[in-house]
């Protein structure tokens, strides 16, 4: 079969994941990295046996390259998602889009007119778990859906400036989440209320920003979405999803990697849940590169889609103004033509 040729944008955290899974495919080369760090990019570079270049207009102008994985720092990737428009190229971009609305919307509007095939990072749709509960959900199993609950706790809390500049909490977990809620309820999101307070670490407010959050997301179809957020666990990357309908209850917990129990006098120990969130989450990333793959080879569009991540952002601006001003926003429908 022929390699379908790839481009790196962002050598960091999500771009060292996308480098690993693009390379170890047959169906796919991995051409060049690109990063304004010489020093990682080059290495990454290095690593994959790809080419390493500061320019993204060199890596853009070689016709070998048909995808790009946009994995660069948020503010940057306006700039890079309408180059990849220009140059043709099928993309996919990390969450969230763009680092406001407005830039998120011309990365909308440029893509959809050039009928660019886009994806959204929003992984979490291809965890297995939660998969298998939206199928089931839209295949009717629990009737019409009236709630439902997510929990996303991860394992250890990034330094608060670093959190800063990803967004805040509200935003950078947030939209991975008002995604999830979205295409488990397939109604449009109209109203949020977020409250949330620094629980363990001041250093967040510093930066206006929380460790724990609970928020109410409501949908035109009167279903309602409820998230409790927090930037750590004392044991693990803690995530699960209930969807609760007029037939039934659909629930995706955290999976026990292993199934090891110690029976020990009057208790039983058992093992516990994935320790950080690529351990839990590893194999989406590959099942989102499949999908991308698969439609770039059928020339189709493919799913989460850049409306998807702006309906997500849409949410998650409207959370940040709801736990500052505290009182529930509208949700303006910014994403749609
Ligand atoms: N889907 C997920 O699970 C997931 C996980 C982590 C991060 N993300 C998203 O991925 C993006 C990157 O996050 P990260 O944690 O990897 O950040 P990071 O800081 O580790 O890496 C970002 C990289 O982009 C590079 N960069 C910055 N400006 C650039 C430019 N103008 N040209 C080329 N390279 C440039 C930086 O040098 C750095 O190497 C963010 O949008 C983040 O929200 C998604």
């Amino acid at each position: 079969m022929e390699q379908i040729g790839f481009g790196l944008i962002g050598a960091g955290v999500i771009g060292r994941v996308h480098a690993r899974n693009v390379a170890a495919r047959a169906d796919a080369q991995l051409r060049w990295i690109v990063d304004i760090d010489p020093a990682r990019g080059g290495e990454l570079a290095a690593a994959y046996g790809a080419r390493f270049t500061v320019s993204v207009d060199e890596m853009l102008a070689d016709p070998a390259v048909q995808v790009v994985m946009i994995g660069s720092s948020t503010d940057v990737h306006e700039a890079h998602l309408l180059a990849c428009v220009r140059a043709g190229k099928a993309l996919l971009c990390e969450k969230p889009i763009a680092d406001s609305l407005e830039r998120a919307r011309n990365c909308l509007d440029a893509a959809r007119a050039a009928n660019t095939i886009a994806a959204v990072g929003f992984n979490r749709r291809f965890d297995p778990q939660h998969l298998a509960v939206h199928d089931r959900v839209r295949a009717g199993e629990i009737g019409t859906v009236e709630s439902i609950h997510i929990v996303s706790r991860a394992a250890d809390a990034p330094q608060p400036a670093a959190a800063q500049r990803a967004g805040g909490m509200l935003r950078e977990k947030g939209t991975h989440h008002y995604d999830l809620a979205y295409w488990l309820a397939r109604s449009e999101p109209v109203e949020i209320y977020a409250a949330g307070g620094c629980l363990f670490d001041p250093g967040f407010a510093t930066y206006g920003d929380v460790d724990t959050a609970a928020l109410t997301l409501r949908f035109a179809s009167g279903a309602l979405a409820t998230f409790s957020f927090s930037r750590r666990t004392a044991y693990g990357c803690d995530e699960s999803i209930e969807v609760f309908g007029s037939k039934g209850m659909l629930q995706s917990r955290a999976p026990r990697p292993r199934s090891i129990s110690l029976y020990q006098g009057g208790r039983v120990i058992d093992d516990g849940i994935d320790g950080h969130w690529y351990d839990r989450f590893a194999s989406t990333y590959v099942a989102e590169l499949d999908a991308l793959i698969a439609a770039v080879r059928a020339g189709v569009a493919v799913e989460p889609t850049l409306v998807d991540g702006m309906r997500a952002q849409a949410i998650a601006e409207g959370a940040v103004e709801s736990l500052t001003r505290g009182v529930p926003v509208q949700i303006a429908n910014v994403w749609q033509a």
